[in-house]
């Protein structure tokens, strides 16, 4: 099983970007920790962060062929990319959309997923358990 997994813009920010929301780990500590639950689950990943809509899509259509199950945080770009949103759709990516913070219960413009409609789940609201519940939604023990 091959997982790609797709930080969008301002997670490289972690750890000091509004740590009463987002956690006070880093994006090396989160990625230490999908790094090690991947090993657990015998996963494989490819984990990427980009800030750009373009190279995000450009990483998912270079990576479509070795994926087989895609682990988003599109982060702002959930609220209102139709273009990641296509690009998961064209790929045929099973994918699971993936929040640190809880986006129902915050700003109204960050109720809505333009993403979620085209994934299998989303995990919300739990830091960074939420990245650790979807991978193992992607290994099928969730
Ligand atoms: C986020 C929520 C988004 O609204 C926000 O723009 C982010 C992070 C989250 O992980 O909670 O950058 O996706």
């Amino acid at each position: 099983m091959n997982v790609l997994v797709i930080h969008g813009p301002n997670l490289h920010l972690l750890g000091k970007r509004r740590p009463e929301i987002y956690g006070k780990a880093t994006l090396a500590q989160l990625n230490a920790a999908l790094r090690e639950h991947a090993a657990w689950l015998k996963v494989k990943v490819r984990i990427f962060q980009s800030n750009c809509e373009g190279e995000i899509i450009d990483l998912l259509t270079a990576n479509a062929a070795w994926a087989d199950a895609l682990v988003i945080n599109p982060a702002a770009y959930t609220h209102y990319s139709y273009a990641i949103r296509d690009a998961i759709e064209a790929l045929e990516l099973p994918a699971a959309e993936v929040h640190l913070s809880d986006i129902s219960k915050r700003e109204p413009f960050r109720r809505i997923s333009v993403i979620k409609p085209v994934c299998q789940a989303q995990f919300m609201g739990e830091g960074i358990f939420s990245y650790l519940k979807a991978l193992d939604l992607c290994a099928g023990i969730r």
